[in-house]
């Protein structure tokens, strides 16, 4: 059991950073709180490589489109510090708004071109700028080594990626693999939000995945794409988006498949908004 030490201004956070050794690695996992056990596999991974574990936990307005979706996000500071407790001791970051952004804020700007403008980024508009703009400050104020990433949101991790690399921000970004239930959900905050049926129900995401993952070798990208989205349609969930895309630039396959090949899925089950993804072809040996 873990002693976890909670802070909520920058000052006080950053003092007890620098109380440690000059030559304590700090790994940094941001989040926006409502903790299952897929957040804390990830801070277990960050204990195991680090001295010293910061989470924050920041429910950060600048990349909710939907006012809703923002007002409907789950808060439990609480519960989550008693998760984190089970973990470990871990350095939270707890701040408000006015603490993230003051006054004199100034917004970084990056183009991020196809990253950007493609899935998520068709639509949540903005979305990208506000994670790319919270993470880099947090990243500024923590500085930590390393700072850690679900799979399971593979865009933002390529748009984190490019920002790391364009800011020059001395940090390692490492990526963790998605974390499921074991019926296949992908663990996501927003599963509180799903009622038993639902739950149920959702698990046409990641079947349609697998399935689609089962045809590579028997049909191009916009086939296998056609014949995925005819499976999803045997559900009860509205489908956003499904994507077959390449690794890197993110952008879709058609005719060929290439190495590293990856499908995403955006699909609704009532209001709550789910999304998952998967490598549908293995990157070539080096
Ligand atoms: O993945 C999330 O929970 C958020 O986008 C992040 C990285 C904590 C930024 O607010």
């Amino acid at each position: 059991m873990g002693d976890s030490e909670v802070f909520t201004s920058v000052k006080s956070l950053q003092k007890r950073l620098h109380k440690d050794s000059e030559n304590s690695s700090i790994g940094f996992f941001p989040t926006m709180g409502a903790l299952h056990h897929g957040h804390i596999a990830l801070v277990k991974q960050a204990l195991e490589e680090n001295d010293i574990v910061v989470v924050s936990i920041f429910v950060n307005p600048t990349q909710f489109n939907n006012p809703d979706d923002l007002k409907k996000y789950p808060r439990m500071l609480e519960k989550d510090i008693e998760l984190l407790n089970e973990a470990g001791d871990i350095v939270v970051f707890a701040p408000e708004v006015e603490t993230v952004y003051p006054k004199n804020y100034e917004k970084l700007n990056i183009d991020l071109g196809k990253l950007g403008e493609t899935m998520e980024g068709e639509f949540r508009p903005g979305h990208f700028d506000g994670v790319m703009n919270v993470c880099k400050r947090f990243f500024d104020i923590v500085k930590p080594n390393r700072a850690y990433f679900g799979m399971k949101d593979f865009q933002q991790v390529a748009v984190i990626q490019h920002m790391v690399k364009v800011t020059k921000t001395p940090v390692e970004i490492v990526v963790c693999d998605i974390i499921r239930e074991e019926s296949g959900l992908a663990s996501s905050s927003r599963n509180v939000r799903l009622t038993e049926q639902q739950k149920e129900e959702a698990l046409i995401i990641s079947q349609t995945l697998n399935f689609l993952k089962s045809i590579v070798d028997k049909y191009p990208p916009i086939k296998a794409w056609k014949k995925a989205k005819q499976f999803f349609r045997d559900g009860n969930l509205e489908l956003e988006y499904l994507e077959i895309i390449h690794p890197n630039s993110l952008k879709r396959l058609d005719t060929k498949w290439v190495p590293g090949a990856h499908a995403c899925i955006v699909a609704y089950a009532g209001e709550v908004r789910l999304l998952d993804n998967i490598q549908l072809v293995p990157f070539e040996e080096k």
